[in-house]
């Protein structure tokens, strides 16, 4: 079911946002989760997330090119697990195990899945040379230390196999100038910064995750940005369906990306959040506001020499 879809009349842009893969062939939260709550809502939004990235990616569910039958794949902050459940039902040659600090994830489970509490920044202890593929999706915020996160993926990943990231921006861009001055977005793009300065967290990961795998040794590394429509202001229809998915997916997220972080880090009032809240949803809902939420994807090879 697609969410809301109105007509925006007046004030369209009819360009098509198209994903422009960049690929790199060098050999040589929330903000972030742990910001968020776990309750339904962030569960909710959590499953509309999936279906916005997978319906980017071509309803694909990764673009790392790895081996048909693989034997073990992690994915790394699992949240509700849907993404390991649906990769399980896709490799049934593949046991899934999908690792989160909370243990949120359904009962009810294909029996190739596994789901741990665990923390990904503490020592892994899976065998060294294991994973064909390694999953990380919306880790941004969440994490102290990247460089090391990205070493002990290359530790656990077979020779050949592949770690694959997406991640979406903490900030909301246009590319017409149509964001308005001194409205909720601008003021949203403020804050995310500002908290994880004081938490001494990189937040913006999407800009800086091909570098990362580049420093960590990984290969064919390949980088793959899109742009969300904020909205269903597209004319093209397929990216009018997108805005709408990626609406629902930010206005189902503002409080659980801010409420924790901004009262606790910032020392806002709970009423100053929710007005905060208030003022970007106004903003996405106005039809000539063409806001974007930038999102990258970036996979690369454990080298096999
Ligand atoms: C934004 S959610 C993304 C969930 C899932 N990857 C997805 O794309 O639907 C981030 C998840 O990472 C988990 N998380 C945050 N920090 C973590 C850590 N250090 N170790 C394990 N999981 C973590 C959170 O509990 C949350 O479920």
């Amino acid at each position: 079911m697609c969410p809301e879809i109105q007509e925006t009349g007046e004030g369209e842009d009819s360009r098509d946002i198209a994903p422009d893969p960049h690929v790199d062939d060098d050999p040589d939260s929330t903000y972030g989760g742990d910001a968020g709550s776990n309750d339904e809502a962030a569960n909710e939004h959590l499953d509309i997330g999936h279906e916005l990235y997978t319906k980017t990616l071509g309803n694909k569910l990764f673009l790392a090119p790895i081996d048909p039958d693989p034997s073990k794949i992690l994915d790394l902050g699992t949240g509700t697990g849907t993404w390991a459940i649906d990769v399980a039902d896709a490799y049934p040659s593949a046991v899934v195990t999908g690792t989160d600090l909370s243990p949120t994830q359904p009962t009810w489970i294909p029996p190739n899945v596994r789901f741990e509490v665990d923390d990904v920044e503490a020592e892994w202890t899976f065998p060294p040379n294991s994973f064909d593929l390694i999953h990380i999706r919306g880790l941004h915020g969440s994490i102290t230390d990247w460089p090391a996160l990205y070493a002990q993926c290359m530790t656990a990943l077979k020779p050949g196999g592949w770690l694959e990231q997406a991640e979406y921006s903490a900030q909301f861009t246009s590319d017409d100038d149509t964001i308005p001055p001194n409205g909720g977005i601008e003021a949203w793009n403020r804050v995310g910064p500002e908290c994880h300065r004081v938490l001494n967290r990189e937040l913006q990961v999407l800009d800086g995750m091909r570098s990362h795998m580049l420093d960590a040794g990984f290969r064919s590394v390949a980088e793959f940005p899109y742009k969300w429509p904020i909205g269903p202001w597209p004319q093209n229809p397929e990216f009018k369906t997108l805005g709408a998915w990626c609406r629902a997916h930010v206005d189902s997220g503002l409080e659980n990306w801010t409420l924790r972080l901004l009262t606790s880090v910032l020392g806002w009032s709970v009423e100053e959040v929710l007005v905060l809240c208030a003022n970007v949803r106004r903003d996405i809902r106005n039809p000539k506001v063409h806001a974007i939420h930038r999102m990258k994807v970036v996979y690369g090879q454990k080298p096999t020499g």
